[in-house]
């Protein structure tokens, strides 16, 4: 049962870059005059702030977020320093799996507004000197796209080979796992040309067909049309599950937790990611992130070794992954997990670093501790980490205010097709329903998809209306009015940690050092760039912590990060409260 995201990625196949016309993009601009190379990888220096659209703003009262809404808080988004921001999906879509599923690459969803909002926000956000990232969900498209439309109708259509099929009278297709699916069947059996067709997600996100070089070009040039219209960048969705083997080997007794390594890096990925740069990314200075980043850290290389001329930085799951599906995790696995990542792009390549996204519970009530006594402290303390690492911090938004994991009572109040579909599986099969809303209720996707909290007034400020999904009910004490007018709180930590994070480069680029790896509580290590080291201290617990500084490592500088009032601890021995994070500037 997957209740939250999981997708990985693929390898694709052998390169054809003939420039066939594609039968319906309209042809690409030329090439901008923009150098060739990029003149700064500012996508290193920069923060990414993620941000939700259907749940960021609503403007007219519908219960849906929309761009008019974004607008109206670009001024907030400047208050945080972040660089950057991405957005999740906003193009035409049915919403089956919330804008996952595209019906016009080239369309704003109309719940969102339309191509002039999009124009305007993307002019205010540069106004404020933040750059914008897209989602490019190219692995499948709806099944309410033109495309898979026409494909479906005839076996001869045209487009018929944007789609993988499996005709019928060849018997049964070789299984494949369907994460969304409700019997885990990713081939739907499609009536009028009497042929199965792949969905490796739910049955109305059918998978595109990366073999076939009239599609690969139809995907530069919908590329082409957002980087033309100056955008700064894409998050690359499930994109290393792209590439497939069109024979269908037999991949029998797939599950949940195997089907992502198996469909990683099929075959000719990397042709295809070669190809995309070459023909699109190196003509514009953006920056490019994959989701999803191999079964490993050598496969992870492949994508961003700047040798290779693909893509920027990838972001793994196996951080997030860290105590999924159990109440607790280990801290020492968390720091082995972020350290392996750390080593293995320590001389060349580049990561991102996160904690949360929308596929996954909120990070607080994930890692720290969302009880009204911790809540404030372990939130600070996970975004003293995020931006203190090497890489480039991905940080969700709520997350600076500590938002928290949402109570929903009952199936109805869900809206993820991931968790409806488990709960028709299970329904079905019948299973233990108790455990079942348990775990729901810990991991669903739908915890870190709830409104944004602005204020104490009805639905927090996020709408006049009803809001599409319930809104955690703690947002009479837990919102931005609030924490905005509170020096105390997790928003101001975040604030400062923001602009430590960009007066100083050695916590871009220092060389990352972790300290007493088998401390059950302590994560704890320093940077290192050129004569300037930093330490950062970090309680992961909810008591406090004796921690005897390692010699050599005596701070003596100023405490550039503290999340408790007060001096920060000193002595041979740190005493460290509950969740406290301490960034000492130690020459
Ligand atoms: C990615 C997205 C997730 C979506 C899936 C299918 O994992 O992050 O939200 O459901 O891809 O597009
Ligand atoms: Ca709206």
């Amino acid at each position: 049962m997957l209740l939250v995201g999981a997708a990985g990625c693929n390898s694709g196949t052998k390169t054809d870059t003939a420039a066939t016309s594609p039968p319906e993009a309209p042809m690409a601009k030329a090439t901008p005059a923009a150098s060739l190379s990029k003149p700064t990888d500012w996508w290193k220096e920069t923060v990414v702030y993620q941000l939700y659209p259907r749940s960021f703003q609503d403007s007219n009262g519908d219960g849906v977020g929309d761009l008019k809404g974004i607008i109206a808080r670009l001024d907030y988004l400047k208050s945080l320093g972040v660089g950057t921001v991405w957005l999740n999906p906003i193009y035409a879509s049915p919403n089956d799996d919330n804008g996952y599923d595209i019906s016009d690459y080239r369309q704003i969803m109309p719940e969102f507004g339309t191509m002039a909002d999009f124009d305007a926000l993307l002019k205010g956000m540069h106004a404020r000197g933040i750059k914008l990232v897209m989602d490019l969900v190219v692995n499948h498209s709806s099944d309410e796209h033109a495309w898979f439309k026409s494909a479906r109708a005839s076996r001869t259509s045209p487009y018929r080979d944007y789609y993988y099929w499996w005709p019928a009278e060849k018997g049964t297709p070789p299984a494949r796992f369907s994460t969304f699916d409700v019997k885990h069947d990713a081939w739907q059996y499609d009536a009028p040309t009497k042929s199965y067709y792949l969905h490796i997600f739910s049955k109305k996100q059918p998978d595109l067909n990366w073999n076939n070089p009239k599609l690969r070009q139809e995907v530069h040039n919908i590329m082409r049309f957002w980087l033309d219209k100056g955008i700064d960048g894409f998050r690359m969705d499930a994109f290393q599950f792209v590439a497939k083997d069109p024979s269908f080997p037999p991949m029998p007794g797939l599950t949940e937790r195997t089907f992502a390594n198996a469909y990683n890096h099929g075959p000719h990925l990397h042709d295809y990611l070669k190809e995309i740069n070459e023909q699109v990314l190196r003509h514009y200075n953006v920056m490019t992130v994959a989701e999803g980043a191999g079964r490993n850290t050598t496969e992870a290389m492949l994508f961003v070794d700047p040798a290779r001329k693909e893509l920027d930085m990838t972001y793994h799951f196996e951080g997030v992954g860290v105590g999924s599906g159990s109440a607790t995790y280990k801290l020492t696995d968390l720091k082995r997990v972020f350290t392996k990542w750390d080593s293995a792009f320590a001389r060349k390549g580049w990561q991102a670093i996160d904690l949360g996204n929308h596929d996954q519970p909120r990070m607080v009530s994930k890692f720290g501790d969302d009880r009204p006594a911790f809540r404030t402290p372990s939130a600070k303390l996970l975004n003293t980490f995020l931006l203190t690492m090497r890489g480039t911090p991905y940080c969700y938004n709520g997350d600076e205010l500590g938002m928290t994991n949402s109570p929903f009572s009952g199936i109805a109040e869900y809206r993820d097709v991931a968790a409806r579909n488990a709960y028709t599986q299970l329904k079905q099969q019948g299973g233990d329903e108790k455990a079942f809303f348990h775990s729901l209720a810990r991991f669903s996707r739908d915890n870190s998809r709830t409104p944004f909290q602005w204020n104490a007034s009805a639905n927090a400020g996020f709408t006049t209306g009803t809001p599409w999904i319930k809104v955690n009910p703690n947002y009479v004490t837990l919102n931005e009015a609030s924490e905005d007018i509170d020096s105390t709180s997790v928003l101001h930590h975040f604030r400062r940690a923001m602009a430590v994070r960009k007066q100083h480069k050695v916590l871009v680029y220092g060389q990352y050092q972790l300290l007493d790896a088998a401390n059950p509580h302590i994560y704890a290590y320093t940077r290192t760039l050129g004569p300037e080291k930093v330490l950062v201290v970090l309680n992961f617990s909810s008591s406090g912590q004796r921690w005897p500084l390692p010699a050599g490592l005596q701070p003596s500088g100023a405490t550039w990060l503290n999340n408790y009032p007060g001096a920060a601890p000193g002595g041979p021995a740190l005493a460290l409260q509950p969740w406290q994070a301490v960034v000492y500037h130690l020459k």
